[in-house]
């Protein structure tokens, strides 16, 4: 299956409206999509599965302060779950279906970056089948599918998406994903572009059967031949996934059209495992954003570097481009950073912006102070020493976990050791002893990062030993685009970031590998604010 590119205009999510009570109903089901294949000539459609009729779903746009709720109804297929997934799912993982037989396929929405009561958070054992016949153990029947987002945070970007046990990177695969943007006055006093000037920009990478369908291989051998007909395995899972076909916005390679002036692009990395290092030739990008709010002030970057999960509010001005057609690039190593070059007819073009000869837009400026308030001064009262760990599980597989210095590495269903009193700040030293790069995300919180370092590592053999730390150098503050809020964050192999951040909302959370298939696949832990009812 080849693709021509730049042939689609990139669709704009649509923003949701509320009902008469303010309140937003979501359903979430299985329809078909015109993804922008082309096969023989023909467009196809694909199947997918969405939030109301949408992949990806539609814009929520709340304002700060003014909390919103959202009933998100599963009206996924019923019956075999196995038959009816898109997907092969994976019975050796610990997943919704590990305890029970399942009537249909479970979801449960995360709002990625959200400040939101544990209730409503999403846990990956809040999950739900349709009418609700099966729900997880952590399903809470006060809350059921209707959710409530406190909106008490700073404006910014942020995502929901499906965060279901074990088959998070299944369901977020099929298209379960989607904007939420909060805003406030301050934003609007910035006088950023807006309206068609501002435009949310979802990258996922996706991997296609020769039908035009979403395909999932069930094994890492099979991922640049995609074969024509669905393969009966069950051991789906793979160390990561990449997938040749670039969307953006649910688009394959789309394009679109922009006038010669400032353009506002709210950026998340929607993939699997693809970091993407983005550049616009001949164009500098001024990073105003971060996961959790405004950067004091503007960065200017030639290359824009976003892991899974992570979201950049970037200015790019296209005056002085008139007539010209820029081509999205991204030069990323997979698995990042030091895996294969992407391939340049494939995953190294992301999507092309034409510029039009004319603007009628006055001209104006980003201010320098992005800030109506300082960040956040923390000191924290306890540091926790947390390590990013790699091994194999009894088939051979890759099994990437987190844990502790001291414990070692811990599965998902261990017990809980990051249990911050409620209204504590702490700082985590997260040791990453693997080979890769791994986005790690907070749930809850927006933290800052202190510093990070290098270092080397003396028995660290995985489950057994406890790793032996030597720090190498000095620290290293931020980068000034890392400078600002953040909820997700890139730890480079051999080394340690330091984050801090305050704990202020009770109960059971999680912190994770952004990678979804590392997520799914354990590399996920609970996080419990305040004191753990016995
Ligand atoms: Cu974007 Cu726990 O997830
Ligand atoms: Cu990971």
């Amino acid at each position: 299956l080849s693709q021509p590119k730049f042939q689609k205009e990139l669709p704009r999510p649509a923003v949701l409206t509320p009902d008469k009570f303010g309140r937003y109903e979501v359903i979430i089901s299985q329809f078909q999509q015109d993804l922008g294949l082309v096969i023989n000539k023909k467009p196809v459609k694909t199947t997918v599965w969405g939030y109301n009729k949408s992949y990806p779903g539609p814009t929520i746009e709340a304002t700060e302060g003014t909390p919103i709720q959202v009933r998100w109804v599963n009206n996924l297929p019923t019956g075999d779950v196995f038959q009816n997934h898109l997907f092969d799912i994976d019975p050796t993982l610990h997943w919704a279906g590990s305890y029970q037989n399942l009537s249909g396929i479970p979801t449960v929405t995360h709002l990625h970056g959200g400040h939101t009561e544990a209730a409503s958070d999403g846990n990956p054992l809040a999950w739900y089948t349709p009418k609700f016949k099966e729900t997880g153990k952590l399903f809470v029947k006060k809350t059921r599918d209707l959710y409530t987002y406190a909106n008490d945070q700073e404006a910014t970007t942020l995502w929901y998406h499906d965060h279901t046990m074990g088959i998070t990177r299944l369901n977020v695969y099929a298209g379960l994903a989607g904007f939420y943007l909060l805003r406030n006055q301050h934003e609007l006093d910035l006088n950023l572009p807006k309206g068609n000037y501002e435009i949310p920009l979802v990258i996922q990478d996706r991997s296609f059967d020769a039908n035009g369908q979403l395909f999932y291989p069930s094994s890492p051998a099979l991922l640049e031949t995609p074969p024509t007909a669905p393969l009966p395995s069950a051991y789906t899972v793979l160390p990561e996934f990449f997938g040749e076909f670039i969307l953006v916005n649910g688009k394959v390679w789309p394009y679109v059209e922009v006038e010669p002036t400032k353009y506002r692009l709210r950026l998340l990395n929607g993939s699997d495992s693809r970091f993407y290092e983005l550049n616009l030739p001949g164009v500098t990008f001024k990073q105003i954003g971060s996961d959790g709010g405004f950067l004091p002030n503007p960065v200017e970057l030639n290359k824009l570097i976003i892991g899974p999960g992570e979201r950049l509010d970037v200015i790019v001005d296209f005056s002085g481009m008139e007539g010209k057609k820029l081509i999205m690039k991204n030069t990323a190593r997979s698995p990042y950073p030091f895996g294969a070059t992407a391939n340049p007819q494939t995953s190294g073009q992301i999507m092309r912006f034409d510029v039009k000869a004319s603007t009628t837009m006055p001209v104006t400026t980003i201010p320098m102070d992005l800030r109506n308030k300082p960040l956040p001064v923390l000191n924290a009262s306890k540091t926790r020493q947390l390590v990013l760990f790699e091994g194999t599980d009894e088939y051979g597989r890759l099994k990437p976990q987190l844990g502790t210095a001291k414990e070692g590495p811990l599965g998902f269903m261990d017990k809980i050791t990051e249990n911050p009193e409620l209204d504590a700040v702490e700082e985590w030293e997260i040791y990453n002893t693997t080979a890769d790069a791994h986005p790690i995300h907070l749930h809850l919180v927006h933290f800052q990062v202190i510093n990070t370092q290098k270092f080397n590592v003396k028995n660290s053999v995985f489950g057994v030993d406890q790793p032996v730390i030597e720090l190498q150098g000095g620290t290293m503050p931020p980068a000034p685009e890392n400078a600002g809020l953040k909820d997700t964050f890139i730890v480079y192999p051999g080394e340690v970031a330091r984050v801090k951040a305050l704990f202020d909302r009770e109960g059971m959370y999680v912190w994770h590998c952004h990678i979804l298939s590392h997520e799914d696949y354990d590399m996920m832990r609970p996080l419990y604010v305040g004191e753990i009812p016995l």
